[in-house]
C-alpha cells in the first residue's frame, strides 16, 4: 500500500533578509525535509500573491506558522494574511514556531491560537519558542535538545494531519 506523505506549507514572514527569524525558518525547513512523513511547501508570505497563498493552504494537510513577537502579539501582515485565506484554515492542524524577546515569542503564539478558534483549526498544544542566543550564526541550535523538541511536534502535528485529511477527503468541514 502506498502512504502518501502529508504535505506541510511552512509559512514565514521573510527568507531573504538576513533576520533572526530566516536562521528560524531555514533551521526548521530542514527539520521537515528530514521527516518522512512530510513534504515541504515554504510559503514566504513578504512575496506570495494572495490566492496563491489561499491555494496552497488548501492544498496542505498541516500548517507550520514561523513568526516574531511584535508588541504582545504577532505582526500584522501575518493577521492580513491569515485573513485573506479563511476557509482553506477549517479543520486543518496548525503548530507554531515562534521568536523574540525574553517571551521567544510566547505571546505570538497563544494569541494565534485565539484567531485559530474562529476559524475552525486545530491548533497543537506543544510550539518551539526562540530568541537569538538559541541559534548559533550559522543557523544551528544550541541547545542539544531542540532537535528532539522539533521532532516531538512533527510527530505530534503529523498525528492530527492523518485523520484530519481523511475527514475533509469524507465530508466538507461543516461549517
Ligand atoms: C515593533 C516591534 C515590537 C516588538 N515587540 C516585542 C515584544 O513584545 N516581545 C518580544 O519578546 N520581542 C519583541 N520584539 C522583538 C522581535 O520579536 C525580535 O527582534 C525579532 O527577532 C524580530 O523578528 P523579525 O525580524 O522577523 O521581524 C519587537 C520588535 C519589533 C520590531
Amino acid at each position: 500500500m502506498t502512504v502518501h506523505p502529508l504535505r506541510l506549507a511552512l509559512l514565514t514572514r521573510n527568507v531573504d533578509a538576513l533576520r533572526f527569524g530566516t536562521l528560524v525558518t531555514r533551521w526548521f525547513a530542514r527539520e521537515v525535509e528530514r521527516c518522512d512523513e512530510f513534504k515541504l511547501d515554504l510559503i514566504d508570505l513578504s512575496v506570495v500573491p494572495p490566492a496563491d497563498l489561499s491555494r496552497r493552504i488548501d492544498e496542505a494537510d498541516a500548517v507550520v506558522i514561523v513568526t516574531a513577537e511584535y508588541n504582545h502579539a504577532y505582526p500584522g501582515d501575518l493577521k492580513t494574511a491569515i485573513d485573506a485565506v479563511r476557509r482553506p484554515w477549517y479543520a486543518k492542524p496548525i503548530a507554531f514556531v515562534v521568536y523574540g524577546g525574553r517571551s521567544g515569542g510566547l505571546r505570538a503564539a497563544e494569541q494565534l491560537r485565539l484567531v485559530f478558534a474562529e476559524l475552525h483549526a486545530v491548533t497543537i498544544r506543544d510550539s518551539l519558542a526562540f530568541h537569538e542566543a538559541d541559534f548559533t550564526s550559522d543557523g544551528e541550535p544550541t541547545d542539544p535538545t531542540t532537535p528532539a523538541a522539533a521532532s516531538a511536534l512533527l510527530t505530534q502535528l503529523a498525528w492530527w494531519s492523518r485523520p484530519l485529511r481523511d475527514a475533509r477527503a469524507q465530508l466538507p468541514y461543516p461549517a
